[in-house]
């Protein structure tokens, strides 16, 4: 599975090109798209990039590989994104946020002209629905939207940890 990741993710990086605004993903696939995006700028191949993050966790990868990083406010638009996802159908439906990135995700991703998901095997499903659907919400009446879901039989559950990958 490791080996799997590491491969898609590596490849992943060979659609970045020179000048190009890149959004880095998050989660344990898009660690080795990141890696090796930075692999390449560190050895020139990429000089002129700039990196959008999708959570704090690709964020700080990005600083210790030394990838130029934006706020998504700075740059007008992100050419490519490469995120990984928690499931996906043959037919490009998917459910991501797994992680717990999901709101940064989904706002990084609606600025990207182009967007690939890094999967291995163990992702594709002929239905969602295996993985639970992340749902972000504020603070601020979760718990109503809670009881809703709980009402409709969704069998919902809060995530309790500050993570964000
Ligand atoms: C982050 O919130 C998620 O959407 C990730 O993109 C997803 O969980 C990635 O999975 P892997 O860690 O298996 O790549």
């Amino acid at each position: 599975m490791l080996e799997v990741k590491k491969s898609v993710g590596r490849y992943a990086a060979s659609y970045v090109e020179d000048g190009m605004v890149v959004g880095l993903g998050t989660g344990s696939t898009a660690h080795w798209f990141i890696d090796e995006v930075g692999r390449r700028y560190q050895t020139g191949e990429l000089k002129n990039i700039l990196c959008v993050s999708t959570s704090e966790a690709s964020s700080q990868q990005a600083r210790e590989l030394g990838l130029p990083l934006k706020n998504l406010e700075d740059v007008n638009a992100i050419d490519l994104l490469v995120d990984g996802a928690d499931e996906t159908t043959r037919q490009f439906a998917g459910i991501k946020g797994g992680g717990g990135a999901l709101l940064h995700e989904k706002i990084t991703a609606e600025y990207a002209h182009k967007i690939v998901w890094i999967i291995d095997e163990s992702k594709l499903v002929d239905q969602l629905g295996k993985f639970p659907l992340p749902v972000e919400v504020v603070q601020f009446g979760s718990w109503k939207l809670f009881d809703r879901f709980q009402e409709r039989g969704m069998n919902p559950s809060f995530r309790k940890d500050h993570k964000d990958s």
